[in-house]
């Protein structure tokens, strides 16, 4: 059957890469129909609402979202790029986010002992609570005494589902990392979660580190890692160092799925980057490789590797943009990728 895909460029660097994910996407054969929605600066900026309701009800139906960036300068709520993603996120309940790193050519890697460079890591970070789900208020506002609080919310349940998503996507070794020590309310459900998780799983070799230690580790040796499992800020902030341990935000994709429901919102980890978009220099790799993601969630896993093994045959060809050492366009580094394609 014909898989329908929602179509969401967004802002910025996300309407230059999302249109050349689609194109890698339809150069495979495979079936599917695509509707593109405006979300954004654009709506905002005609004083509607960045996503409207009909929108987000359309987008929620669909087989899968490609989503670009949302972002732009022109819209000085700097809260509204976080009130759509985060939005969809929760409301589709896409507890799952998945990020991986991998170094498809050695000269990208900024660490100088080439024994470091055999980067293939998984990080599996909540998506759905933590210290995003907004909680919390201002008192005394505008006062020398004023208070902010912003609440870190862990549940059984969201801290158990997430912890077993690790050891499924995990084939040796997983590694749990939180702030337990510092922590103790959450970390304390976190550990209770994760001791209960390892005893229904024994195959597995696991490990903990805390998120300081985790951020040292993976600077020093990120080969020891697997699938690092863990909650939303946390995961947040080591998937930007993993990214750039294997070329930068521009090659770094994501996946927001809920395993039980099948939905999924799949998006490059680079945002709408205003620095450089409108140039025609951003790099596509980001988001065709999100899309190759989104292809696999969809079952087509073997158009999935093609387009995988197509990113890294142009990469190690130097036929990319000029973030990974190339000099070519965003179009043209997508051509180069379909041009990859095999049967
Ligand atoms: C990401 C982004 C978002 C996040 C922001 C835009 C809310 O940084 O997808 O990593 O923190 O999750
Ligand atoms: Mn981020």
């Amino acid at each position: 059957m014909t898989k329908r895909i929602a179509v969401v460029p967004g802002d910025l660097a996300g309407l230059e890469v999302i249109p050349e994910a689609v194109r890698v996407i339809r150069a495979t054969g495979l079936d599917y129909e695509f509707e593109e929605f405006e979300v954004g600066a654009a709506p905002v900026l005609r004083g509607e609402p960045a996503m409207s309701e009909a929108t987000f009800e359309a987008v929620s139906q669909a087989d899968a979202i490609l989503f670009g960036a949302i972002g732009d300068p022109r819209v000085p709520d700097v809260g509204y790029p976080a009130q759509v993603l985060l939005r969809l996120r929760f409301q589709l309940d896409l507890y799952v986010n998945l990020r991986p790193a991998r170094l498809y050519d050695d000269r990208l890697s900024p660490l100088r002992d080439p024994a470091r460079r055999g980067i293939d890591l998984l990080i599996v970070r909540e998506n759905t609570e933590g210290l995003y789900v907004g909680m919390g208020g201002r008192f005394r506002r505008g006062t020398e005494h004023e208070v902010a609080v912003q609440e870190d919310l862990n549940t059984h349940h969201g801290v158990g589902r997430i912890l077993e998503q690790g050891f499924r996507r995990a084939r040796r070794r997983l590694c749990m990392v939180d702030k337990s020590n510092a922590m103790n309310h959450a970390g304390g459900l976190w550990q209770e979660r994760w001791a209960q998780a390892r005893a229904a799983h024994p195959e597995l070799e696991t490990r903990h580190l805390y998120v300081d230690a985790a951020a040292m580790e993976l600077v020093r040796d990120p080969t020891q890692f697997e699938v690092i499992v863990t909650g939303n800020l946390f995961g947040d902030i080591l998937s930007d160092l993993t990214a750039a341990l294997v070329g930068g935000m521009g090659v770094a994709p994501s996946a927001n799925i809920n395993p039980e429901t099948r939905r999924g919102l799949f998006e490059p980890v680079h945002g709408s980057a205003p620095g450089i978009a409108g140039q025609g220099i951003v790099n596509p790799v980001g988001a065709v490789l999100t899309a190759g993601m989104m292809v696999e969630h969809l079952g087509d896993e073997d158009a999935a590797k093609r387009m995988e093994s197509a990113v890294r045959g142009a990469i190690r060809a130097g036929e990319c943009t000029r973030d990974l050492g190339g000099s070519l366009s965003t179009r043209e580094a997508a051509d180069a990728v379909i041009g990859r394609l095999r049967d």
